[in-house]
């Protein structure tokens, strides 16, 4: 944590120019120009700017006490209007790395832990999960993985489609259409072929939709059959939802879905309309926000004028019930970007309805996934595509790279390394661009083993194995005994770059933007193959220098395997 005793230093020094200071937590990021130093901190400009006092003053007086002795620092300079720049000393870099190096020490837990609830992918019952589906389900869990190694308190909620009017359609086809067979085979594209048929009747007999209304009344009246034909439905479509998240390597903590909320829905309406904070207008409840000039225009409605509740409904009275159970200091839901107007609304209704409430409320909304051309994605068919299927074709392309560079891989370790590989690139193109920009679906890009790619850092990560493979000794042994040195440039550089680890994973989640951490396992990379090309590892003459060689690639291994992994991406000993 060589970031971190840097601050301490920073920290120590502002005390002594400024005492009244307190713990102003400064903290420091990477140089954006290494030129200049290896870490920067700016927070003096906007502590200067809160408590008053010249920033430029300020920075100059602590640099002028910094290094200390005894300081992991050489020099430490005042810069600009009020940043300090810090350079490292390659001894503390190389004894941070040898002691501890390994990524879950480097990283350490946080100081204050944080238990935060996240709601992401939730897909909608009788609908199999498309592509979109993806973005959420591999944000959110990307950005689980992270809060959970840094030592927050995770809660997962997958807030299932589970309740609404398409039930009405999708019982009356279950009750004439249902075909058995077809529903143990693939029960979700079967309920999708029950809904459509529904849809095509009714526009050809109107007593179809008249029986949908019937059987959608007598649903929610709490009628034996039909509750038993919707929970059948929902539990056949949790069943297609967990043969995709077992692919993708996802698990919840809880699936609560809509309905789970039914039995508090009209008493939080007659509350809301008790209180005044919603008014009846043409019928419909609605909450105005007179107050909030973004929302002056939106009202959001909580009741329609058919006197039902929906998606706003439910979902205050699911941000009730999470308060209570979990009583978070922040909830997340991940979502596409079309549902931000949604929960705009939704925070500023609760912040009206629990003024009190100090938990923080975040949205994480992504943009779409789009074809090469820029326009929707579709299948050749024209129709979404379906994440199933988008996972086998994944799998297949990757089984063919395998094949042509691994032939005598047996059959079964091809299947697995294909897996592999296949999922771990749709993962990583997912992940890697800005998750508010669209971007477009490009196997031959994703899957290519040069360039920004998971194959490429998957790979990057079997090299480190295969030349432990090579030596021959006991790598664990030689590990536990070098001593680092750090002296050509290409390891010096590496080196650096490794310690940074922690800072890469605190920008995550600062933003809650994970292609941070995929540009930082990309740099990684590239120093890695920098440094293979200039230091040579089992030939390198000298005994000592091999062992420190060996020492820094195991670091490095082990920090891209958790890296990837952080991503929610596997890697292998071979490829
Ligand atoms: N089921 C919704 C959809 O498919 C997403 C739910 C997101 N979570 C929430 N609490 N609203 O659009």
């Amino acid at each position: 944590m060589l970031y971190r005793r840097v601050e301490e230093e920073l920290q120590a020094a502002f005390l002594a120019v400024c005492p009244e200071a307190g713990d102003a937590g400064l903290q420091v990021r990477k140089c954006p120009r290494p030129r200049f130093g290896d870490y920067q901190c700016n927070g003096i400009l906007a502590w200067a700017k809160r408590h008053g006092g010249d920033a430029r003053v300020l920075a100059g007086a602590i640099a002028s006490r910094l290094p200390g002795s005894g300081s992991v620092c050489t020099s430490v300079e005042a810069a600009g209007p009020g940043f300090l720049n810090f350079r490292i000393r390659p001894g503390a870099l190389a004894q941070c790395l040898q002691d501890e190096g390994a990524p879950e020490q480097l990283v350490g837990k946080v100081q204050r832990s944080r238990r935060v609830v996240v709601d992401f992918s939730s897909p909608n019952v009788a609908k199999s999960m498309h592509v979109g589906h993806i973005r959420s389900t591999n944000l959110g869990d990307c950005i689980v993985r992270i809060l959970r190694f840094l030592g927050h308190d995770v809660v997962t909620d997958n807030h299932i489609g589970d309740w609404g009017t398409q039930f009405g359609k999708l019982i009356v086809g279950w009750k004439s259409f249902l075909e058995r067979d077809a529903l143990e085979r693939d029960a979700l594209g079967e309920m999708e072929r029950l809904y459509r048929k529904i849809n095509r009747e009714s526009e050809r007999d109107p007593g179809v939709l008249e029986r949908s209304r019937a059987e959608l009344v007598a649903l929610q009246g709490g009628d034996a059959v039909n509750r038993g034909i919707w929970q059948q439905m929902i539990a056949h479509s949790r069943r297609g939802f967990d043969a995709v998240y077992r692919r993708l390597g996802v698990r919840f903590d809880h699936t609560l879905g809509e309905s789970f909320y039914n039995h508090r829905l009209s008493g939080l309406m007659e509350e809301m309309l008790g209180s005044g904070l919603a008014a009846e207008s043409r019928g419909a409840l609605m909450v105005f926000f007179p107050d909030d000039p973004s929302l002056r225009g939106h009202p959001a409605m909580i009741r329609k004028s058919d006197g039902a509740a929906n998606y706003m409904t439910t979902d205050l009275a699911t941000l009730e019930y999470r308060m209570e159970r979990w009583r978070p200091d922040e909830i997340l839901y991940v979502t596409d970007g079309r549902q931000q107007l949604h929960f705009r609304q939704l925070f500023g209704i609760w912040r009206r309805w629990r003024p009190g409430c100090t938990t923080r409320l975040t949205h994480i909304w992504f943009g779409s996934i789009t074809g090469r051309d820029g326009r929707p994605f579709r299948s050749r068919s024209g129709e979404v595509v379906k994440l199933a299927e988008l996972l086998d074709e994944a799998e297949e392309r990757a089984l063919r790279i395998v094949e042509d560079r691994n032939p005598s891989l047996d059959a079964a370790r091809k299947r697995e390394v294909a897996a592999m590989v296949g999922i771990g690139a749709v993962k990583y193109a997912d992940l890697l661009p800005n998750r508010q920009s669209d971007y477009a679906f490009d196997w031959e890009a994703m899957l290519s083993l040069k360039g920004n790619t998971a194959p490429y850092l998957q790979y990057a990560y079997t090299r480190t194995r295969g030349i432990f493979r090579r030596f021959d000794g006991d790598v664990a042994e030689v590990c536990a005994g070098a001593r680092l040195r750090l002296e050509a440039p290409e390891e010096l550089d590496l080196a650096r770059h490794l310690v940074d680890f922690p800072l890469a994973l605190r920008s995550v989640i600062e933003e809650y933007r994970p292609n941070y951490l995929c540009l930082y396992l990309y740099q990684l990379a590239g120093l890695l193959s920098r440094f293979y090309e200039n230091c040579p590892i089992l030939r390198a003459g000298e005994e000592a220098v091999r062992d420190s060689r060996l020492l820094l690639i195991e670091r490095a291994g082990a920090i891209l395997r958790r890296g990837l992994e952080l991503l929610g991406i596997r890697t292998g000993q071979m490829m």
